[in-house]
């Protein structure tokens, strides 16, 4: 039986916001999210040159854009923008001679931003390569960037910003073709406050010195949503020849504990899918307000500290991130309806450097707790949206399909996995992101891909019907693998017995459970249990106090849900500290539709709103907006 509210992400509304269209585009690779015009005009380079200005909440100076014209006949260049302040426009010609020119910014879209439109001069009529500089600024209110102020940090003492990008919130930091069809390399100059450090998704020094300036270069072409900057007072830990963690000083120590693994990880992953392409591998934690548990950007994940369990119980995001360096960042989905292809490859691969570095049972017990994750989804998202790569156009890409692309995709490649065998499995994997490096890929071009390369070649196993059944089709075929893990299920069935009474808490093996299995025990507690039989479990397994923020967002979603009040402070202080969307959505969502904590939650997120990023409170609004 399942009693849960046990939604993430995905527990927010599945609404088409934005840019009215419902009909997937008419060529594959069209990208509904974006206005820029890139069969005329293609960016192959951006050099950021911008000031932090922490007191004005800003980023400020120019992007230069090296532009390459594909399209003669083209002059007019449609760059995406979302709340900037534009200054000047203009081309760069002789080694810097500026030709100043005509723009101008169309309506602005809630969803998409406003695009920027500039005239390629006639001056400029017969060149292929032009160098386009936009002097800009960013407002307070960008998507893409949260402005912390030193109470919100872990020192307390300097402030810090930090950006995110994924998926369309590029353009509200930087002007840009900001759609992943389009792969550019970046250099930056960034000037910080003396005192602070600036990292981003590049060629980061952690030698380098606090000078109030620092340089990069990301010579490796990726997609826009990958561009990523972080300032703040910045430590530096080794973790292994090529890895490292960045953090605040405060969390440097108990961080390079926590993540350990991470050199052990990469060097499962490249034995596994290829060379490691991007150099370096490190990792950011951030403060609570990260709205993710991670993000890829390459050469440095961001992660949230929600991940620091202290007992590196936590640490699959971090192969997550890491797997992303080839499913995502290597070979990059085409459009955001392709994006199964980044989140369903990664969370397969992720689960393959599980068991390699952590063995089956563990890697089983996470693929059962996805799995179930993934049954609630499907009864919570609208069956167009179920499909791997649906037929019908996203409404917000940040979270049309929930995690369905996760683990449905996962599914899939599992699936596969079984049908032609592990051998067969893993050479078509490395020919995969062989053959694709650098590209982006449709879902089209893979079911392509994967017909020529493994199901034709090895015909009657998965025929070609079956792989579009996952592409097409809602919920999971019927002969998808179910995940099972015996310790899960017997977590389980304890929560049953001792909910009805028929066993005593001191006979349940607590202490024996992995985290995963604690979840699994919560999830599976009776609907109508009695409030002093949830007061007993509390206490037994420290629940509401626990420092494992994904026991905690299983228990106190369950406490909202069933309005248990005595463990309501715990979850308000949970609420106001982490700003992680899949921690606290579900609990939002939870005492919203309990039937009588509506109006506490809206109290509750007013309170705790300042620490939150934009992205979340974009998905709390339209959680608490769906309860009305
Ligand atoms: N790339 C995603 C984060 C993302 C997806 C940001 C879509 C914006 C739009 C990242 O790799 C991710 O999937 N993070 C997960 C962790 C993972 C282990 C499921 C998260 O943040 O929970
Ligand atoms: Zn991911």
């Amino acid at each position: 039986m399942k009693y849960l509210v046990n939604g993430l992400l995905a527990a927010v509304a599945v609404v088409a916001i934005g840019c009215g269209k419902t009909e997937a585009p008419e060529t594959a690779t069209a990208d509904i999210f974006s206005f820029a015009n890139t069969t005329q005009f293609v960016t192959r380079h951006l050099h950021l040159d911008l000031d932090v200005d922490f007191e004005a909440q800003a980023l400020r100076g120019s992007a230069t854009l090296q532009l390459e014209r594909l399209d003669d006949d083209a002059s007019r260049i449609v760059l995406d923008t979302r709340d900037l302040d534009i200054a000047d426009v203009s081309f760069l010609v002789d080694g810097g001679r500026r030709v100043d020119t005509r723009h101008s910014l169309g309506d602005r879209d809630d969803k998409l931003g406003a695009p920027l439109t500039v005239e390629v001069p006639t001056e400029l009529a017969g060149e292929t390569l032009l160098s386009l500089r936009i002097g800009y600024g960013t407002r307070p209110e960008s998507t893409a960037l949260m402005w912390l102020p030193a109470r919100l940090t872990a020192g307390g003492e300097h402030p810090l910003v930090f950006s995110q990008s994924q998926s369309i919130h590029a353009r509200s930091w930087v002007p840009l073709q900001d759609t992943p069809a389009v792969r550019i390399t970046y250099s930056a100059t960034i000037r910080t406050p003396q005192e602070l450090v600036a990292v981003m998704s590049a060629d980061n020094d952690p030698d380098a010195e606090r000078d109030g300036e620092f340089s990069f270069e990301m010579p490796q072409p990726i997609p826009s949503y990958l561009l990523a900057i972080a300032v703040g007072n910045l430590g530096f830990a080794e973790l292994g020849d090529r890895t490292g963690v960045y953090t605040e000083p405060e969390l440097l120590e108990e961080s390079a504990w926590e993540f350990a693994d991470t050199q052990a990880m990469l060097e499962s992953a490249e034995a596994m899918f290829g060379p490691y392409q991007w150099g370096r591998y490190d990792i950011l934690i951030l403060p609570p307000s990260f709205p993710y548990g991670g993000m890829e950007n390459p050469r440095l994940s961001f992660l949230t500290p929600s991940l620091i369990a202290g007992d590196r119980s936590l640490v699959a995001v971090v192969a997550h991130e890491l797997a992303h360096s080839w499913s995502g960042n290597l070979v990059t989905n085409a459009t955001w309806r392709d994006i199964w292809l980044n989140e369903g490859w990664t969370t397969y691969l992720e689960y393959r450097l599980m068991q390699e570095v952590f063995g089956m049972e563990r890697a089983e017990e996470e693929n059962v707790i996805n799995y179930e994750e993934l049954l609630d989804n499907f009864e919570r998202i609208d069956p167009k949206y179920q499909g791997l790569a649906p037929k019908t156009a996203l409404g917000d890409p940040d979270y049309a399909q929930g995690i369905i692309p996760y683990h449905k995709g996962n599914l899939f490649l599992q699936y596969l996995e079984q049908s032609f065998g592990r051998e067969v499995f893993d050479a078509f994997i490395t020919q995969y992101f062989d053959a694709h490096a650098w590209e982006v890929i449709t879902s089209e071009q893979f079911l392509d891909y994967l017909d020529t390369e493994l199901l034709s070649a090895d015909p009657g196993k998965v025929s070609r019907a079956k792989a579009e059944q996952w592409l097409y089709e809602p919920r999971l075929p019927e002969d998808a693998i179910i995940p099972r893990a015996a310790t899960l299920e017997q977590a389980g069935q304890l929560a049953v017995l001792w909910s009805s009474g028929e066993i005593d808490i001191d006979r349940l093996p607590a202490d024996d459970w992995s985290p995963h299995a604690t979840i699994h025990f919560i999830d599976n507690l009776a609907a109508d249990l009695p409030a002093d039989k949830l007061a007993d479990i509390d206490a037994a397994l420290g629940l509401s106090d626990t420092r494992n923020a994904e026991i905690a967002r299983t228990w106190f979603t369950q406490v909202a849900a069933r309005g248990y009040r005595p463990a309501y402070g715990q979850l308000g202080r949970y609420l106001k500290r982490y700003g992680r969307a899949r921690l606290i959505v579900p609990i939002y969502a939870a005492l919203a539709g309990n039937g009588e904590d509506e109006e506490l939650a809206r109290e509750l997120f007013a309170a705790a709103r300042e620490n939150y990023h934009p992205q979340t409170v974009g998905f709390i609004e339209s959680t608490l907006e769906r309860s009305d």
